[in-house]
């Protein structure tokens, strides 16, 4: 149903196909990436783009975004997950690829962005809980499949509060394999990075992943059960070996 390429600008392409009832740009997102939600017939696909390729602003270049782009559809070939909007297709065209999602309900849990991140904490703590197992669940996929955290916050889950679905998005910046801090300073939210990621040279691995997931937990649970708190605290401090030991210390305190 998607064409391999197209030879028009991707808005005028989106427009044919069906109607654009959202749009992502230089209104919202920092990124320089325009994205769109596209209803056609019954079906509502989200579709990334790397923007215009003449907007230098953004901290990437159009070649960067292009870049990012690529690598988040060799992330959705890799890993399929309840929690991962299904990739549909990469239609080429002059301004890069469109990559072409599903498109979810809900509202993103970034705390800059409305009530949903305030709404989500104050819901009962099995709930929150049961959104937490879910990511966790999924990092352990990208963890099996090579893939190290990077850029992960809150602003990267969108929560559908009458299903009590959870979707994780824009994991654009993870990256295959562990490796080493190359900007000091990496992109991210300050309350969800790992020191390693405010330092050039310092190793970026499974234990990132598993630090970054665990102030996840800190972050959305205003008071986290004891046993779980003590996994969390260890995350953070100590630290986990790697991200399945994470992984497993916190499956075996939800047992309890
Ligand atoms: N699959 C999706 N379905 C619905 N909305 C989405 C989807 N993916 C992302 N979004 C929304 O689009 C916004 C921009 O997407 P994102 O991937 O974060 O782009 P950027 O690279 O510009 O940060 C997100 O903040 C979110 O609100
Ligand atoms: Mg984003």
């Amino acid at each position: 149903m998607f064409p391999g390429e197209i030879d028009v600008q991707p808005s005028t392409y989106l427009d044919r196909l069906g109607t654009i009832f959202a749009r992502f740009g230089a209104d919202t997102q920092d990124s320089g990436n325009v994205s769109y939600g596209v209803q056609t017939g019954a079906a509502r696909y989200f579709v990334k783009t790397a923007g215009d390729p003449a907007n230098t602003d953004p901290y990437l270049d159009f070649d960067g975004r292009v870049a990012l782009l690529r690598n988040a559809v060799a992330l959705a070939e890799s890993v399929v997950h309840p929690a991962l909007p299904a990739l549909h297709a990469v239609v080429e065209s002059s301004a890069g690829p469109l990559v072409v999602y599903d498109w979810r309900d809900g509202d993103l849990l970034h705390l800059n962005s409305g009530s949903a991140h305030e709404r989500f904490r104050a819901l009962p703590v099995e709930e929150i809980l049961a959104a937490l197992d879910t990511l966790y669940d999924l990092h352990a996929d990208l963890d099996a499949a090579g893939w190290v955290e990077g850029d992960f916050y809150d602003g990267a889950m969108l929560y559908d509060f009458p299903t009590r679905r959870l979707t994780v998005m824009d994991l654009d910046t993870y990256r295959r394999g562990p490796h080493r801090n190359d900007m000091g300073r990496m992109f991210g939210s300050r309350r969800f990075m790992a020191p390693e990621q405010l330092s050039l040279g310092a190793p970026i691995d499974t234990r990132t992943t598993a630090y970054v997931m665990a102030r996840t937990a800190l972050v959305l649970l205003s008071e986290p059960p004891p046993a779980l708190y003590a996994v969390l605290q260890e995350a953070t401090t100590t630290r986990f070996p790697s991200y399945a030991a994470f992984h497993r210390a916190w499956l075996s305190a939800r047992a309890r």
